[in-house]
């Protein structure tokens, strides 16, 4: 064993490491599957694939890899700001919508200088302020939704960041305007607000919360999207942050020159162009949620209703359900780390792949 341990930053051994959706390749190696018979349902990626206009974009790109992404990201977020409607100056792309998380921990977050999470919020709310030494408080959800006014009773002096996933991962459930504008009334001006909005494109536009007016009037918000999920091109890494503009520059300064690469930049553009696959996309989604909800249903197993391309489903054992699922060809993810250890949660994906997660469910009963 050597001493790396004892030069280390104190705190940095406690650290719980993230557990990601497990590749297809890894299970296929770890049971001896072929890999092409294993359906990965782990991480609420798109099933459909990259956006068509993607592809084509990084085909074109492609000879250019010797040289160094535009570090200013100037097409990609004039396309964003164009989209939305916000000044240029109010977005920043980053290395997946993770980046800019890890970035407002870095802005705002260390020792006496906390965030309030629901307990059942995107986990890697709590990673980032355990990096930086951040207080944490952590609110219980009612009904498997943000308890908005809960967390706001739980904001103290020392709270710097509130994190609202919305729609929220794991859960697959939402806040709406209204809450969210009751919310925005009340919560102090010394406190940031992060909506992190990565599954935003999955809901009919009438659904959608418009937090951006809260950037527009100038309030201390951050809201993260991303290009993961509705627009498929989690592989690429590629998300973005729209806020004030004094806020996007605080950011600028804790990034790295070249934090999104030139494939990205170029896919992310094309694919913000794509509505036709964001429309398949979608149309895939909610006729999936519907197969698996009917399947779940005539088994008479619980689900969460999820308004999103996941759900949480109740297995009992979940993390052993996950792993007997795997041995089947399924990956999907136990959910013991957001503490609901008699749940997995499951990607919507193809209608074939929905099927086989249902047929995998029957073969690892009881
Ligand atoms: C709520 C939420 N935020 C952020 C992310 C990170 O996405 P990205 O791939 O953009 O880093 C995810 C991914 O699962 C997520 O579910």
């Amino acid at each position: 064993m050597s001493s790396l341990r004892k030069i280390a930053v104190d705190g940095i051994e406690k650290l719980p490491i993230y557990e990601p959706g497990k590749p297809i390749e890894e299970v296929a190696r770890e049971l001896g599957l072929d890999p092409d018979g294993i359906v990965k349902l782990a991480s609420n990626e798109n099933a459909l694939g990259p956006s068509p206009a993607a592809l084509k974009a990084m085909q074109a790109c492609a000879g250019e890899m010797h040289r160094y992404p535009d570090g200013g990201s100037y097409r990609l977020r004039r396309a964003i700001a164009g989209k939305l409607g916000v000044a240029p100056e109010q977005v920043l792309p980053g290395n997946g919508s993770n980046e800019l998380i890890e970035l407002l921990g870095h802005v705002f977050l260390g020792p006496g200088r906390g965030v309030v999470v629901s307990d059942c919020a995107f986990v890697v709310y709590r990673l980032v302020a355990a990096a930086s030494s951040a207080p944490v408080t952590t609110v219980p959800m009612r009904a498997f939704t943000h308890d908005l006014d809960a967390m706001l009773k739980a904001i103290t002096p020392e709270t710097r960041l509130v994190f609202i996933a919305n729609p929220n991962n794991p859960t697959g459930t939402m806040v709406g305007q209204d809450e969210i504008d009751r919310f925005m009334a009340v919560v102090p001006d010394d406190v940031v607000v992060c909506f992190d909005e990565a599954y935003i494109e999955l809901l009919p536009p009438e659904r959608r919360p418009d937090t951006l007016r809260h950037v527009r009037a100038g309030r201390n918000v951050f809201c993260l999207r991303t290009f993961s999920k509705t627009y498929g091109l989690a592989g690429l890494r590629v998300g973005y942050a729209v806020a004030p503009r004094d806020g996007i520059e605080l950011l600028e300064r804790v990034r790295q020159p070249f934090n999104v690469n030139a494939m990205a930049l170029a896919a992310a553009e094309a694919a913000l162009g794509d509505d036709l696959h964001v429309e398949r996309t979608d149309g895939m989604v909610r006729d999936g949620l519907k197969q698996i909800e009917a399947g779940l249903r005539a088994r008479g197993i619980e689900y969460v209703p999820s308004v999103v391309n996941f759900m949480l489903v109740k297995v009992g054992m979940g993390r052993e359900r996950f792993c007997r699922l795997q041995t089947e060809g399924v990956i999907a993810r136990p959910m013991d780390v957001y503490g609901l250890p008699e749940y997995i949660r499951v990607t919507v994906g193809t209608s074939r792949e929905n099927e086989r997660f249902l047929e995998a469910l029957d073969r690892t009963r009881g």
